[in-house]
């Protein structure tokens, strides 16, 4: 984690400098939404001027932490108002700017995500407009130096219910949704149209895709959803996972359909000893378990590899668990190799929206620098005639078929083993003439919108010569 979040260091409901505690206590019974829109506008602020992933924000571990003492429907509805306010961050800024041509003065900036809050719940949520509004104004009021903007917050969320139609309608969903460097990358790379229809897929909710150890079809008609041609089963529900039936049996874990695909592309026997070299929170290792393979899950964080010991303990996968930078890896040659390496993750963006505005152009280079060290070691640590899958969540190219071609052209013991579209259940729009993988946000589409798309991954196979 970054430095601690300052904009807000009290806890939500917290008093202000001046304020009694008693003063504070009753406010907050006043106005019971309170606490949960500060801790919206507090995390908005840690993700998008911090770069805090919005994951870790609402992090047992975070700190400081902007939900603690919020009761379990608070913290579910910050998360909303958070989620909708960064799929929609480009859009609600606009309609902020038409409204404060003179900006905010700087001494009371940080209402920009009050703003930002209360405009998600106006246009995105199922929230009165008056409790958004209302709640809002408490917000800016308590606080002496923003007091006197009451008036102006009000306005200007007034404004935005009364046009919310016209704010909808007139919304771009590249331009206005995509950070402007990641809207020009996802241009050159794969025109304008394909970019918009990335921008489009990214503002939808996404599914929920389970991967299950067996019986998809029994699974979709126990849980009310159905199995996608890639085998994965997928629900439009919102009930907690933890209450579904079979996940406290470990008979399934949730993963993308398209986060699912790269651990099938191995071809392995059972008892094959595999390695999954990035492996935390552990869902390909999974997978790779599921099939009877051997596993060593090795990952470079100690804390991420607890998150797949739980997860493997759930499921009632045995597998060797190893904490190391697989730079330096020292094994015996695995019969193959899983590289599902750490990147961009802009395939991610519809799931995690933080992604779009806490990734950087400049992150790019390293990563690619890593990526590539990663798959030479993957290629000296697999027996000849092995298999290696690379991987990545990523829509950048670098990260995916420039990473692949510039391997093949340094490295003569490798070549590639293109995927057939019969491996990932007819997929074929997700395939390049290379025979890798690319799936992208709109691919999958379902005759009712809700319950298309997938993440954008890119995935090739390799054979160790
Ligand atoms: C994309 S995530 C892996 C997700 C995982 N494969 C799954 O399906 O659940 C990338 C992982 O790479 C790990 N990582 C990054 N650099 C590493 C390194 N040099 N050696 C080992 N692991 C590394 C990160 O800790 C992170 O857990």
């Amino acid at each position: 984690m970054t430095a601690p979040p300052r904009q807000s260091n009290r806890k939500p409901g917290q008093r202000r400098p001046g304020q009694s505690a008693q003063a504070a206590r009753e406010e907050a019974e006043r106005s019971p939404g309170l606490p949960a829109r500060l801790a919206a506008a507090a995390i908005l602020s840690d993700v998008v001027a911090k770069a805090h992933p919005l994951d870790d924000c609402f992090s047992p571990q975070a700190v400081p932490s902007r939900i603690s003492g919020l009761d379990p429907r608070d913290v579910a509805l910050t998360r909303s108002i958070c989620t909708a306010a960064l799929r929609r961050l480009g859009t609600i800024r606009k309609a902020l700017a038409q409204r404060l041509e003179k900006g905010l003065p700087k001494s009371v900036a940080h209402l920009e995500w009050t703003l930002i809050a209360a405009a998600a719940q106006i246009l995105f949520l199922d929230v009165p407009d008056h409790a958004a509004v209302d709640l809002a104004v408490r917000a800016t009021r308590l606080e002496a130096k923003s007091t006197p903007f009451a008036g102006l917050v009000n306005a200007v969320l007034r404004n935005i219910a009364r046009a919310r139609e016209e704010i909808l309608a007139g919304a771009d969903p590249l331009r206005d949704d995509v950070p402007v460097w990641l809207a020009a990358r996802w241009i050159k790379t794969y025109g304008e149209e394909a970019a918009e229809r990335i921008a489009r897929a990214n503002r939808d909710e996404p599914t929920l895709d389970l991967t299950v150890k067996s019986d998809p079809a029994g699974w979709a008609a126990r849980l009310g959803g159905l199995v996608l041609p890639t085998g994965s089963v997928r629900l439009l529900t919102h009930a907690p996972i933890a209450e579904l039936e079979g996940y406290g049996d470990g008979l399934w874990q949730v993963q993308d359909a398209a986060a699912a695909l790269p651990a099938r592309l191995l071809r392995i026997e059972p008892g094959a000893r595999i390695a999954d070299f990035c492996a935390a929170p552990g869902g390909k290792a999974a997978q790779l378990a599921f099939r009877g393979a051997k596993v060593t899950a090795i990952d470079r964080s100690a804390e991420r590899l607890k998150r797949l010991a739980a997860n493997f303990a759930r499921l009632g996968v045995d597998a060797e668990i190893v904490v190391a930078d697989v730079a330096s890896l020292k094994a015996q040659p695995f019969d193959a190799v899983l590289l599902d390496a750490p990147c961009l993750s802009t395939g991610t963006i519809r799931r995690h929206p933080d992604v779009a505005w806490t990734k950087k152009p400049s992150d790019l280079a390293r990563l690619v620098e890593t990526q590539a060290r990663m798959l030479d070691r993957a290629v000296e640590l697999t027996r000849p005639g092995g298999e290696i899958v690379y991987c990545t969540c990523s829509l950048e190219p670098e990260e995916g078929e420039a990473q692949i071609a510039a391997l093949l052209r340094r490295n003569r013991e490798v070549e590639r083993s293109p995927i057939g579209a019969d491996e990932i259940g007819g997929l074929a729009e997700a395939l390049t003439p290379e025979g890798e993988l690319r799936t992208l946000p709109f691919h999958l589409p379902a005759q009712d919108p809700r319950a298309g798309g997938l993440d954008g991954f890119f995935a090739a196979r390799l054979r160790r010569l």
